[in-house]
């Protein structure tokens, strides 16, 4: 199989960087090109329909990076990072390649990923091994669970039967999300669970926004390529309130060609990253003025 010339290219500007980098830089770009492979083969293996029909447009390495780059607190001793339809792992391979170029801080790095797919979750742990091998070298406890479940309906099973409320917050410290974009039916079984929790909503990726907020612990970080579609109008008026009652948005990334982002899947959403954090207790007034 040949290789994708845009990885040909990640690949070439590793090599031609090597007289600038320190070895741990190089390494980890490494990591992330081998990662930005096996995401290019799965994603030749997966067929257009199936990528629509489950929301699998896949996360370039140059946009991981992009949105790994943007966590504020990585300095942290221990860190617990939430990926929710981690796909082959892009989002997660990028944090742990910035949290490698951390390791000073951290001594400790727990991964836990969302995934329902089998034919990803096979490329996920191949990620994942890629990883452990990375932060062994440096000497970071790294430690990973796949759950092969759904997301949506995990959380609200937690929220429940009492794992998460105010004297016992989500136990993550960092989130890093492409959540899958698929409009839902008002009488679907996602539809009934998140208006169990409180959130009207008609799509998928706002109720994985809420349902991350709510894993996140107090100061959490929360960074989420997503459509930017929840920013107005009536639709998502739930979703906002709902939102911005736990985080507070802290900065908002917009592309300038709607094309460039998952070019390989011409997808032509228009899409931002937001980077929010998650509050200890915020007042029922809307503060950040998006009504
Ligand atoms: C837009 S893709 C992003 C994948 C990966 N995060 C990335 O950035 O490359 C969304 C992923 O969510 C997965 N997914 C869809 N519905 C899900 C659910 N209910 N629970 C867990 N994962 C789900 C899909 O299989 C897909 O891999």
């Amino acid at each position: 199989m040949s290789i994708p010339s845009k990885n040909r290219v990640l690949i070439a500007n590793d090599i031609s960087s090597l007289g600038f980098s320190t070895l741990a830089e190089i390494s980890s770009q490494s990591l992330l090109a081998e990662v930005d492979l096996l995401r290019s083969v799965a994603s030749l293996k997966l067929t257009q329909d199936k990528k629509g029909s489950m929301g699998q447009f896949l996360t370039p390495a140059s946009v991981a990076e992009l949105m790994a780059g943007m966590f504020d607190r990585l300095d942290l001793p221990e860190i617990s990072l939430l990926d929710a339809g981690a796909g082959i792992g892009s989002l997660l391979a990028a944090f742990v390649t910035k949290v490698c170029q951390h390791q000073e801080h951290i001594s400790t790095l727990r991964v836990v990923d969302y995934e329902i797919d089998p034919f990803l979750i096979r490329y996920l742990h191949q990620t994942l091994k890629l990883c452990e091998k990375e932060c062994q070298r440096l000497n970071i406890s790294f430690n990973y669970e796949i759950r092969e479940t759904d997301f949506i309906e995990d959380t609200v099973k937690q929220l429940e039967i009492g794992l998460l409320n105010s004297t016992n917050p989500g136990e993550f410290t960092h989130a890093i999300l492409n959540p899958p974009y698929l409009k839902i039916n008002a009488h679907s079984q996602v539809c009934k669970l998140l208006r169990s929790i409180g959130l009207e909503t008609s799509n998928l990726y706002t109720g994985f926004m809420a349902a991350t907020a709510q894993l996140l612990k107090p100061k959490g970080e929360f960074v989420a390529i997503i459509p930017r579609s929840f920013c107005n109008g009536p639709y998502f008026r739930d979703f906002r309130k709902m939102f911005l009652q736990m985080m507070a948005l802290q900065q908002i990334h917009l592309f300038e060609s709607r094309e460039e982002t998952f070019s390989d899947d011409d997808v032509l959403q228009e899409t931002v990253i937001v980077r929010a954090t998650k509050q200890q207790q915020k007042s029922n007034n809307n503060s950040s003025g998006i009504a």
